[in-house]
């Protein structure tokens, strides 16, 4: 057994949903050595992404897990919220262990409906897609019966793709409209810099490149400065500059307000997302 593993001898890791982020999380648990290949498992709902998954990372990946997920110590929930009834009655069958930590990354589902459906212990993690290039910002909660051994080992696995935080769980729709969603967003403002900087005679390429560098630069300047990004702005803010009549064309279209209210509606709409349907 690796000294880096999650994983206690002879237990596995299974992910639920080897989907966009089920693969990922695998890619990066296998990367930083906290499993091996064969000690991990997926599903998925199709057997065509099975056998893809199967090909492209060398692990097993089967429709049917009933046996397999009998070893495991670790299972990632990484499906849609609206299959999670589902998977939590086939999981009931599948004979796994008391003390299998189950982590759900379903955005809106709460570890008191997860563990109504399946009763066990329960962590819930909010991860988001820049985990695929190692700079993910995920937060985890406990639920019922998971201890800060169970958080800290949740932490670890999601360390291995970024950063990883413990929140309580009042704050998960928060996050998950913040941090969440929040790369679409910084997608947006990147594209919207690239189109200004068309409008003002730079090349596409070059203009993305400069808009997402500049996000880049932006972001590790708060992070590794810790300073306010006021005072940061204010270091490139000449007096009677270019960059003053900038900020200010942004503070007249209401900037500020626009982005609080974006993740306001997202904290909103998330509440309802892993309800379980109405009939
Ligand atoms: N994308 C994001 O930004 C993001 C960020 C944070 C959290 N999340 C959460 O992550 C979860 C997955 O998102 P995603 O973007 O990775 O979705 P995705 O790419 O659509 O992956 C979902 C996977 O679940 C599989 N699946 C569907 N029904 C299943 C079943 N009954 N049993 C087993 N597997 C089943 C699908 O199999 P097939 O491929 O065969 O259909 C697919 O591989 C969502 O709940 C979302 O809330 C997403």
């Amino acid at each position: 057994m690796e000294t880096n593993s999650v994983l206690s001898a002879g237990r596995t890791l299974g992910v639920i949903g080897a989907g966009v982020m089920g693969t990922t999380l695998i890619k990066g648990l296998v990367a930083a050595s906290l499993v091996t290949r064969r000690q991990v498992w997926a599903t998925a709902r199709t057997a065509e992404t099975c056998a893809r998954v199967a090909e492209e990372l060398g692990i097993t990946a089967e429709q049917d897990y009933s046996e397999i997920a009998e070893a495991s110590g670790i299972i990632l929930v990484c499906c849609k919220p609206a299959q999670i009834a589902a998977i939590c009655d086939k999981l009931k069958h599948a004979n796994i262990r008391p003390d299998t930590l189950l982590i759900s990354i379903l955005a809106g589902v709460t570890t008191e409906r997860l563990h109504s459906l399946l009763p066990g212990i329960w962590i819930r993690a909010l991860p988001n897609t820049p985990c695929a290039v190692g700079e993910g910002m995920t937060v985890v909660c406990a639920g019922p019966g998971a201890t800060q051994d169970h958080l800290s080992l949740a932490q670890r696995i999601f360390a291995s793709v970024g950063r990883s935080l413990i929140v309580e769980e009042h704050y998960c729709n928060a996050v998950t409209a913040l941090s969440g969603s929040g790369p679409a967003y910084m997608y947006l403002v990147m594209e919207a810099l690239a189109d200004a900087g068309v409008r003002v005679g730079l090349r596409r390429d070059l203009a993305l490149t400069l808009a997402a560098q500049t996000m880049l630069g932006a972001a590790k300047m708060v992070q590794e400065t810790g300073r306010h990004p006021a005072s940061l702005r204010d270091d490139v803010t000449t007096p009677a500059g270019c960059t003053i009549g900038g900020l200010l064309m942004l503070e007249d279209g209401k900037i500020r307000s626009v982005l609080a209210r974006a993740v306001e509606e997202a904290t909103r709409i998330v509440e309802h997302l892993g309800k379980p349907a109405k009939h």
